[in-house]
């Protein structure tokens, strides 16, 4: 390849991971956390999760809102992501850092994501080979075997563990945290995200069961 090809290859190489990057945090990750938010309106009861279901679905253009800023960028960061994955090189057994597991970890909870992202589509968007929407206690009956909840509940854990691992990495690979220092300060940060995130997922899931 001539030197001026592979700068374009490389360019748009770049251009494809920046664009992945900030997909997992506009809009899916920013999505997911809203979705977790909304879901937690069950706590306050079947009519309030419902009533919070009507709201957001009867805005305009719900459908094709969803499709355009949920779906094809969550199939976007799905596809590189998998691409990602099979070019890299994980390297814990050569050098187990903490920082070589979280590589592998922000992988492994992607596929992880994407199984469960399935699952959940098939369970509660595309129902009876439609796109319709889940009642309260639609949700209620399918999370009732005990089965299918331990799947949520690590299914949400992937999610939001990669959500709040690669809130970090997009951090420093923007360039917003610079230096060891900053870069622990950020990682705690995120942690501490993540766990806000979960401990909210955790009260919608427990108040459907
Ligand atoms: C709940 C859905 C998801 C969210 C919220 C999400 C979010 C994120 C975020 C914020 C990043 C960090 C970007 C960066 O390092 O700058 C990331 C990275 C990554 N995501 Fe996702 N993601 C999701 C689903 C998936 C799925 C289904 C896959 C498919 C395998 C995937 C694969 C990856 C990979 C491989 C990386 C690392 C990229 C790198 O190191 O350069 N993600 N994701």
């Amino acid at each position: 390849m001539s030197t001026a090809a592979a700068t374009v290859v490389d360019r748009r190489a770049f251009w494809l991971r920046k664009l992945h990057s900030l997909s997992g945090v506009v809009p899916v990750g920013a999505f997911m956390c809203f979705h977790l938010f909304e879901n937690a309106s069950a706590a306050n009861g079947p009519e309030a999760f419902d009533e919070t279901v009507r709201k957001i679905n009867s805005m305009p253009f719900v459908l094709a809102m969803e499709i355009g800023v949920i779906w094809i960028p969550i199939l976007f960061h799905t596809l590189l992501g998998f691409a990602i994955i099979f070019e890299g090189r994980p390297n814990v057994a050569a050098y187990g850092h903490g920082r070589n597991w979280l590589y592998l970890l922000q992988r492994v909870t992607g596929v992880l994501a994407f199984l469960f992202i399935a699952f959940h589509f098939a369970n509660f968007r595309m129902r009876k080979g439609e796109f319709e929407l889940a009642p309260f206690e639609d949700v209620a009956a399918v999370l009732s075997t005990p089965w299918v909840f331990w799947v949520y509940l690590a299914g949400i854990a992937a999610c939001v563990f990669h959500f709040a691992n690669g809130l970090a990495g997009f951090l420093f690979s923007w360039g917003l945290t610079v230096g060891p220092r900053a870069k622990r300060l950020a990682g705690l940060a995120c942690a501490g995200v993540g766990a806000g995130v979960f401990a909210l997922s955790m009260r919608a899931l427990f108040a459907f069961v």
